[in-house]
C-alpha cells in the first residue's frame, strides 16, 4: 500500500495535493506521510508478535526528524542511536530512556558520559577497550552500565558493499571467534552489567537467508556463553530489512520476517531487540522537485530538476534507484536522463530511464526517499538545506525549515588578520 497516490490526475500525499505543498513551501522539499510511517511500524510490530519478548528500537539515523521520531515514540518504539545527537533527539521525542540503545564503532568519551548521565537502556560495545573505558566512567558515577557485545558473524548480507557491515573485513563488532574470551573479560568488569550480544550485518537486505545464518551463529554463541557460566538475557539482532525501490521488486513481508526470527531463535529465552530504520521510513517519503529545463542530449534528453545530489545523495553514493513520477502525469512516456544542477556528472538520478514525459515547470517526485534522504543532505554548491513536510490526512506541517544558503554563510567568519 502506498500513501502517495493519484487523485483527480494529480499526485497526493494522503489527502494533500503535492502541487499545494510545492506552491506553499517551494521545491525541492521532502514530503512524508504520517500514515505510512505508522502502517510500516505497526506491520513490523505485528509480524514480530509471533516472537516472544521482542523489543523494537527505531534506527534514528534513517530519518531523525523530530516529528518523525515523535510518531514512532507514540507507537511504543524505542531508539537505536549512534551519536549523542541522535540520543538527544530520541529523548526530545519522548522515548523513555530505558528504551534507547547506543550503537556505533566510534563513540567518544563525552558521548559515553552523556549517555550514562541520561541513563539509557543499553550500550552496544564494539571493542573490548570501549567496555573498559565505559566501566570506569560508570563506576565514577556509582552505576553499572547495561551492555551487550557486538559481534561480527562474518556473513555476507548480499547488499551493496558500502552498506554491508557483517563480513570479517568490515570495521564493526568483534570477531565471533574471539567473542567468548572478550565477553568473559568484560563480564568481570565492575562497572558493566553485561547482558548479551548484538549484531547487524547490513542494510537493504533482500533475502532473509543471510540474516537467518547470522542469527543461528548468534544462537550458538549464546549457548557457548551460557555454558561458560554467563547470564545472557538480551540479544540485539540489528536492522537491515530491505524495501522495494523498483517496480515489481518483492521484499520479505513482516510475517515472513517474524516466522524466520521465530524459527532461528526458538528456545533462546531472551529479550530480542531489533533496530529497523529503512523498513519504517523508506516508502514513507518522497522528494518533491520541479523540472528546471529539459535539455537535448546525446541519445536521450536530460531532465534537469531542482533537487540534486546534495538533497538526495543515494544515487551518487550507491548507484541507488529511486522511482520518478510526474505530479500531473499526461500519460505520455519518454526515455530520458534525470539530473540535478550540481556541477558533477555524479549528480545524476537516472540514465536512459523510461519516465513520465515532463516539461519545464512541471512537478515530479523521487519515490522511496523517506529513509537516508534528508538526513544525508548537505549544502554542497552553497545550496539551501532541503526542508521537510509531514502530511497527516488533509493537513500538513513544515517539520524542518529550508535553511537558506545565506543563513549558513552567516555562521562563517573571516578572521580579522585576513
Ligand atoms: N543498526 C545498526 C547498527 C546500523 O548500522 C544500521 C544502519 C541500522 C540498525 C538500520 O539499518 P536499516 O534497518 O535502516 O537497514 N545510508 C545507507 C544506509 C546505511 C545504513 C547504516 N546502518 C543508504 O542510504 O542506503
Amino acid at each position: 500500500m502506498t500513501h502517495f497516490h493519484l487523485k483527480n490526475g494529480e499526485l497526493h500525499a494522503e489527502d494533500v495535493p503535492l502541487t499545494r505543498i510545492a506552491r506553499e513551501v517551494g521545491t525541492p522539499v521532502y514530503v512524508y506521510s504520517r500514515a505510512a510511517f505508522e502502517a510500516n511500524a505497526r506491520s513490523l510490530q505485528e509480524g514480530l508478535a509471533q516472537v516472544p519478548n521482542a523489543q523494537l528500537a527505531y534506527a534514528i539515523k534513517a530519518n531523525p526528524n523530530l516529528a518523525v521520531v515523535n510518531v514512532l515514540a507514540k507507537l511504543g518504539y524505542g531508539a537505536d542511536v549512534v551519536s549523542a545527537g541522535e540520543m538527544h533527539r530520541a529523548l526530545a521525542a519522548g522515548m523513555p530512556r530505558e528504551t534507547i540503545l547506543f550503537s556505533g564503532v566510534g563513540k567518544r568519551i563525552d558521548e559515553l558520559e552523556a549517555a550514562l548521565d541520561a541513563g539509557i537502556g543499553q550500550f552496544n560495545l564494539e571493542i573490548e577497550e570501549e567496555g573498559a573505558v565505559l566501566s570506569e566512567l560508570a563506576l565514577a558515577r556509582g552505576v553499572r552500565a547495561p551492555a551487550v557485545l557486538r559481534v561480527n558473524p562474518d556473513v555476507d548480507a548480499g547488499t551493496h558493499a558500502k552498506i554491508s557491515t557483517g563480513k570479517a573485513e568490515n570495521k564493526f563488532g568483534v570477531a565471533i571467534s574471539e567473542a567468548p574470551a572478550i565477553y568473559a573479560r568484560l563480564a568481570a568488569l565492575p562497572g558493566l552489567a553485561m547482558r548479551g550480544i548484538a549484531s547487524h550485518i547490513g542494510s537493504q537486505i533482500a533475502d532473509l537467508q543471510p540474516l537467518e545464518i547470522s542469527y543461528r551463529r548468534l544462537g550458538e554463541l549464546v549457548a557457548e556463553l551460557r555454558a561458560a557460566g554467563h547470564t545472557v538475557t538480551h540479544v540485539d539482532l540489528g536492522g537491515g530489512f530491505g524495501v522495494a525501490y523498483r517496480p515489481g521488486e518483492v521484499y520479505p513481508t513482516p510475517a515472513e520476517i517474524g516466522a524466520m526470527v521465530a524459527r532461528a531463535t526458538a528456545g533462546w529465552d531472551v529479550k530480542l531487540m531489533f533496530e529497523p530504520g529503512r523498513f519504517i521510513a523508506g516508502n514513507a517519503g518522497v522528494l518533491l522537485t520541479e523540472v528546471i529545463w529539459v535539455k537535448p542530449g546525446v541519445g536521450n534528453p536530460w531532465v534537469i530538476v531542482d533537487a540534486a545530489m546534495n538533497d538526495l545523495t543515494r544515487p551518487a553514493l550507491y548507484d541507488a534507484y529511486h522511482g520518478f513520477s510526474a505530479v500531473r502525469p499526461s500519460g505520455e512516456r519518454v526515455t530520458a536522463h534525470i539530473a540535478g544542477p550540481v556541477c558533477e556528472s555524479g549528480d545524476t538520478f537516472a540514465k536512459g530511464r523510461e519516465i513520465d514525459a515532463v516539461v519545464r515547470g512541471d512537478l515530479a517526485v523521487f519515490h522511496t526517499a523517506g529513509a537516508y534522504g534528508a538526513t544525508m543532505a548537505s549544502t554542497y554548491n552553497s545550496r539551501a538545506l532541503v526542508p521537510e513536510v509531514l502530511v497527516d490526512g488533509d493537513r500538513y506541517a513544515v517539520v524542518a525549515d529550508r535553511i537558506a544558503a545565506g543563513t549558513i554563510m552567516a555562521a562563517e567568519r573571516v578572521p580579522e588578520w585576513l
